[in-house]
């Protein structure tokens, strides 16, 4: 397994290899990054995860400093997988000079996670066109928990003919429901014990709604309070058509529940398909 903090090295390495399965990261790895790993090893011979803290995807209030960075136990936890070569430039590299171009984004970017964190998606789209461009996977592998990233990244490729695939892996969770994610750490003992509350309000959601209950707003509204009423701030809960993550219709039948919420000062987010 070998480590570039370079552009030019990598690049080098990566010469006559193909296909490349990308996995993008922001490190602090958990099992739910490893799920993404394993998935490109069984994709490609070649596989590639970056490691980067991406400054552009974080509003100048949010935890972009103590972001966790665990470089040395990232590399362990990989390790064992089938990783060939790991990505990890510092942020000079990847933004010798300021970043000026970034990527203007359809309107779905500022619904949801865009509306509460403005220009995150932005942030987020403009990185992973950068390192597609660095790396040129043939595959990239996503997580569906970040179910809007996934959706943005999608069409970001489509509209602009990146010869990328883009595949989805499904959510790793605890054993009581909780997605996985770095900022679980944040969370202390009790909150970590209500966390998974998130999960099971979705879950019930999504139980209302296959029983043939069509009222989504009402039920959004139900189950954001019933999340209130545990202490939570909740700041959406919704249910959306999968295709265009537009709000749902009484109609469609490709349904995803999108759910961001806070516990503390901690702020999680989940999704469900349904
Ligand atoms: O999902 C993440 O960890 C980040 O948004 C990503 C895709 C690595 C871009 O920085």
């Amino acid at each position: 397994m070998n480590i570039f903090n370079d552009i030019d090295d990598l690049r080098n390495n990566l010469r006559g290899k193909a296909p490349v399965a990308f996995v993008p990261t922001m490190g602090n790895l958990h099992a739910g990054h490893l799920a993404l790993v394993k998935q490109a090893g069984r994709l490609s011979d070649y596989v590639v995860v970056s490691i980067f803290v991406n400054r552009l995807q974080f509003l100048p209030h949010e935890d972009f400093d103590r972001y966790p960075r665990t470089l040395d136990d990232d590399c362990k936890a990989l390790s064992p997988l089938d990783v060939n070569s790991i990505f990890a430039p510092d942020d000079k590299i990847l933004f010798p000079t300021p970043q000026e171009f970034l990527l203007a984004l359809p309107p779905v970017a500022d619904t949801l996670e865009g509306k509460f964190r403005p220009g995150f998606f932005r942030g987020v789209a403009t990185i992973i066109l950068k390192l597609f461009n660095i790396i040129q996977p043939q595959q990239a592998i996503f997580g569906k928990k970040d179910y809007q990233q996934l959706h943005i990244v999608r069409e970001m490729v489509r509209q602009l003919n990146i010869p990328v695939e883009i595949i989805a892996c499904e959510t790793v969770r605890a054993s009581d429901g909780l997605a996985l994610s770095s900022r679980n750490q944040y969370l202390d003992q009790e909150q970590r014990k209500e966390a998974c509350q998130l999960y099971r309000t979705l879950l019930q959601l999504k139980n209302e709604i296959i029983s043939g209950n069509k009222e989504f707003e009402t039920l959004q509204h139900h189950a954001a309070h019933s999340l209130c009423q545990r202490g939570w701030t909740v700041d959406y809960l919704s249910v959306h058509k999968r295709s265009t993550l537009l709000p749902a219709q009484e109609h469609d039948d490709d349904l995803v529940i999108l759910g961001a919420a806070w516990l503390g000062k901690t702020r999680l987010i989940d999704s469900l398909e349904i």
